[in-house]
């Protein structure tokens, strides 16, 4: 491990598509700089879960009071590998392909991202911090010393999410050209709404991931941030 690290820490911004490997990516990076990972994904995530699981979506998306209020009274965190929503341990739950489908819906509502980009702001006041997204690069942290843009083509992407989902649960209902549709759509979506959507930031480093080992991804982006933080 390199011996400046203790002394200066950064913020690295990881933006992408959909099932890009950010997450898996920043992860491993945050662990071997000694960082703190956020996973702003699962925050869209957590919100998504209650709205579905309350049955919620007409209520919300046509009444704005009504959505002020469920923002106001829904609490999500993250701890070291947990992702909590009103208290209860939602970490596999919010991973589930129905989550996958409406949280472009939820992420775009502005209430929603104003809530959570004042948390996600406040983690990584003190840096030192991996934090992945859509809006990290632009939006977030637009001064982060470090901004990556994660991509690989749309049925690369299908194939390890794919992969993924049948590790957890082989039955699982669910075909290669089905989930890469859906990530497209995702995409389409958080690429063309109003409020923070997902583009590149102008001073990102882009990464394609299509073939590359997610050991080569890590040992990249390793690499520009010791260049920033020995800088
Ligand atoms: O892991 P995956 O690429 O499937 O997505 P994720 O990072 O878990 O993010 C799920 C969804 O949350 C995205 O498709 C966006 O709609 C939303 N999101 C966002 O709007 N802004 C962020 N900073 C992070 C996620």
């Amino acid at each position: 491990m390199n011996k400046n690290i203790g002394i200066a820490k950064i913020v690295i911004a990881i933006d992408g598509p959909a099932a890009s490997g950010k997450s898996t990516t920043a992860k491993l990076l945050a662990k071997k700089l000694g960082y703190i990972y956020i996973d702003t994904g699962a925050m869209y995530r957590a919100f998504t879960l209650k709205v579905l699981s309350e049955n919620l979506l007409e209520q919300l998306l046509g009444d704005e009071s009504r959505l002020r209020q469920f923002v106001e009274h829904t609490d999500v965190r993250l701890t070291d590998t947990q992702v909590w929503l009103d208290g209860r341990d939602v970490t596999e739950q919010i991973r589930s392909n129905e989550v996958s489908k409406l949280v472009s819906k939820i992420s775009a509502l502005k209430a929603v991202r104003e809530k959570l980009s004042a948390i996600q702001k406040k983690l990584g006041e003190a840096k030192g911090v991996v934090m992945d997204g859509r809006d990290i690069g632009t939006a977030i942290f637009p001064n982060a010393e470090l901004k990556i843009y994660m991509m690989a083509s749309a049925r690369e992407r299908a194939k390890r999410r794919y992969a993924e989902l049948k590790a957890k649960n082989a039955d699982i209902d669910v075909s290669l050209d089905a989930l890469e549709a859906e990530i497209k759509q995702r995409d389409e979506e958080d690429m063309n709404r109003a409020v923070s959507p997902l583009r590149k930031a102008d001073d990102a480093v882009v990464l394609d991931t299509s073939s590359l080992t997610i050991e080569e991804q890590v040992e990249r982006i390793y690499r520009l941030a010791l260049e920033k933080i020995n800088s």
